[in-house]
């Protein structure tokens, strides 16, 4: 495939555009700066850098998320008993099929976005059937007191999530286990670059990335951990670094489907 320069150039320019954009939105440090002048942040979690981290990273993410990219078809196909993990302030919310939706798990560990949840999951009417769990995929002991157990989740949908979980290749395998056999993993994450010179673009960025993008990482090898994760029946997965090899923020979406036995 010929690599058009202007097409990769344009292409390294993109996570430099989400930084500037983090940047010019940072308004979250300053919130966060004023709610410790105004002793809104208790002692202790002046003390936590995650706890501050996930305070800035609420504040600010609040005022980028419409950047989102749209992924309405996949979050459509949702059905049954869903378990979406990260759903931020509820990007995905207005593109379920309520129909086809009996619970919605909302494995939200940041609850500086809660408020804006919950107000979203009133405003797409879906109040009957949500419930936020306010913390992390990884808590199993936790999430069983909110009837989330292996084995009972029909959907698994993660979008643009597995990029900043700690330690994802255990949290594709802690989803696989959650998911019923048979049952659908929804996904559409930006992953690690296929080609060498983008790939070494992305370890540039690597450096302030993860720090201005609330632990966002560039270089994961999201589908590997997902294929990985266990025995899938059917995997229907795609790769836009397929197409645009050069792509230095590239994407995989798509589904799989967990074997029944
Ligand atoms: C980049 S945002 C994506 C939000 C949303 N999925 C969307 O499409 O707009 C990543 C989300 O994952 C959440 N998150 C981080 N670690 C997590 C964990 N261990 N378990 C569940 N969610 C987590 C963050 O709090 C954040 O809301």
């Amino acid at each position: 495939m010929a690599l058009h320069p202007i097409n990769r150039a344009l292409s390294y320019g993109e996570p430099l555009l989400f930084m500037l954009v983090a940047l010019y939105r940072f308004k979250g440090f300053f919130l966060v700066l004023f709610d410790i002048a105004t002793l809104k942040v208790s002692p202790s979690e002046l003390l936590s850098y995650d706890a501050i981290s996930d305070r800035v990273f609420g504040k600010m993410w609040l005022r980028i998320s419409e950047m989102e990219t749209v992924v309405p078809a996949l979050v459509g196909s949702a059905s049954g008993t869903v378990l979406e993990i990260g759903p931020g302030s509820g990007n995905q919310l207005a593109r379920y099929n309520k129909s086809n939706v009996t619970t919605i798990f909302g494995i939200e560990p940041n609850r500086h976005l809660h408020d804006e949840l919950r107000a979203n999951v009133a405003k797409f009417g879906l109040q009957d059937i949500y419930r936020i769990v306010p913390f992390g995929i990884e808590e199993v002991q936790r999430m069983k007191s909110f009837g989330v157990e292996e084995g009972s989740i029909d959907t698994v949908l993660s979008v643009q999530v597995l990029c900043g979980v700690p330690d994802p290749e255990q949290v594709c395998k802690r989803m696989y286990r959650l998911l019923r056999p048979g049952g659908t993993m929804i996904v559409y994450e930006h992953v690690e670059a296929k080609d060498w010179l983008s790939r070494k673009v992305q370890g540039v960025y690597q450096i302030a990335w993860p720090w201005l993008m609330g632990g966002c990482s560039l270089v994961r090898p999201t589908a590997d951990y997902l294929l990985s994760a266990g025995k899938w029946e059917t995997v229907d997965l795609t790769s836009s670094a397929k197409e645009d090899p050069w792509l230095v923020i590239p994407r995989v979406s798509g589904k799989l489907i967990k074997a029944k036995s």
